[in-house]
């Protein structure tokens, strides 16, 4: 894991947004994995302005969401799927066949679920995939408890996020079911870069850098990955035991391995 501890939301933003560019311009086909919330929206306005004012091309990606709340038409103002036309697929100029979110609205939602890991899978894999956190612990939408094998399927909130989530919905009414893509199918990506800004997110930091690896802090799972990088800000960093050592790593990185990283 690399922890790369910015001064503000504002600066591991750009660093984030820089990884996401540089991936796309060295390869346009790339699979994106996209996460919603507050967290990642500052990194989205950054992708857009350099669509608009480099002339970064979008045009071959192709991405992939996180989840989705059950029961929420996509043009519901709280769906992902709002939020993502709002906040990307608008700015990037992306096309219906560049984009996939799990259907909170199918019929069958087992079936649904099956069917966007095939989809994963016969496009995958997903070369970076960017994710929050939740105060839980939680990524995705995979709460304390879930299966560290886990795929995409359907879950019930914890009443924590549901009470987070609030804030996202005029009449403060959360659903209780959301489809998500599983542990194990986030594992999968090539590249996995969570960011996490603010106090309320310092517990779960610590617990999942380090934490034991627990299906109670699902995203501690990400210790057995290989390529993980967390960019934090000074607030969400505020826990960590070895907070000094990772700051060091970071400023004593040498050229050749920024320019990688970058
Ligand atoms: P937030 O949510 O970005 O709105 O804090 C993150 C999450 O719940 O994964």
């Amino acid at each position: 894991m690399e922890v790369i501890i910015l001064e503000n939301q504002q600066a591991a933003s750009e660093l984030a947004s820089k990884r996401i560019l540089s991936l796309v311009t060295q390869t346009p086909n790339c699979v994106l994995g996209f996460a919603t919330g507050s967290t990642p929206l500052k990194t989205y306005e950054l992708l857009g302005e350099a669509k608009s004012q480099q002339n970064i091309d979008f045009s071959k990606i192709t991405s992939f969401n996180l989840d989705e709340y059950v029961g929420l038409p996509t043009d519901h103002a709280s769906s992902y799927s709002y939020y993502m036309h709002q906040h990307v697929f608008g700015p990037l100029g992306l096309s219906p066949e560049q984009y996939h979110l799990p259907n909170g609205m199918a019929a069958n939602i087992e079936l649904e679920c099956q069917q966007y890991e095939q989809k994963i899978k016969e496009r995958g894999p997903i070369d970076l995939q960017i994710l929050g956190i939740g105060r839980d612990g939680h990524i995705g939408f995979n709460e304390p408890g879930s299966s560290l094998g886990s795929r995409t399927r359907l879950k019930t909130l914890t009443e924590t996020t549901r009470g987070d989530n609030k804030a996202h919905f005029q009449d403060q009414r959360v659903p209780y079911h959301v489809v998500t893509m599983g542990i194990q199918s986030i594992m999968e990506a090539s590249e996995i870069l969570l960011l996490a800004f603010g106090d309320a997110k310092a517990d779960a930091i610590a617990k999942t850098v380090e934490g034991p690896i627990t299906a109670s802090v699902p995203a501690s799972a990400l210790q057995y990955h290989p390529k993980v990088k967390i960019f934090l800000d000074l607030a969400a960093a505020s826990k960590l035991q070895n907070l000094e050592y990772y700051q060091e790593v970071y400023r004593k990185k040498p050229a050749w391995q920024l320019a990688e990283f970058i």
